[in-house]
């Protein structure tokens, strides 16, 4: 198609050949031309966290990556977390500490989660609600997303 721009992106172990115009971000690709609706439009501006995804093992905003900036990256979303019927240790934290109302910035702050503990340096209560202060849920569920993350972080030292 002209005007567009080849892309070879692995999204949850799937190897994707596309075409996209440079202006489409990772977060239109990902719902858009792969329906994978888990990943959320908030506010579409780098504000709020919902489009969370791990890109190469990193969390970003999907929203503010134009898909041809990541031209064969490794995309993890909210759908590739599990394994089968296994939900992922944060998944299966989230449901066991109630970290959720509506769920809109659940699969968000799940993948930033994911991230966070990747990274390795949030250990404390305190730790953890900074680092994942770029993660806003209108619901306040915050005192219960922080319990399941660190809940998962004690299981994994
Ligand atoms: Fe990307 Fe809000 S939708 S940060
Ligand atoms: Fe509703 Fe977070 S659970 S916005």
């Amino acid at each position: 198609m002209s005007g567009t721009v080849g892309l070879d992106l692995t999204v949850n172990g799937t190897r994707h050949e596309l075409e996209v115009a440079p202006w489409t971000t990772l977060l239109d690709l990902l719902r858009d031309d792969l329906d994978l609706t888990g990943t959320k439009k908030g506010c579409d501006h780098g504000q709020c966290g919902a489009c969370t995804v791990l890109v190469n093992g990193k969390r970003i905003n999907s929203c503010l990556a134009l898909a041809v900036t990541r031209p064969q990256a490794e995309v993890t979303t909210i759908e590739g977390l599990a394994h089968g019927d296994e939900l992922h240790p944060l998944q299966a934290a989230f449901l066991q500490h109630d970290a959720f109302q509506c769920g809109f910035c659940t699969p968000g702050q799940i993948c930033s989660a994911v991230g966070l503990i990747g990274e390795g340096h949030a250990r404390t209560r305190d730790e953890v609600r900074e680092a994942m202060s770029g993660n806003l849920c209108r619901c306040a569920a915050y005192p219960n997303i922080t319990d399941a993350i660190l809940d998962v972080i004690r299981q994994e030292v």
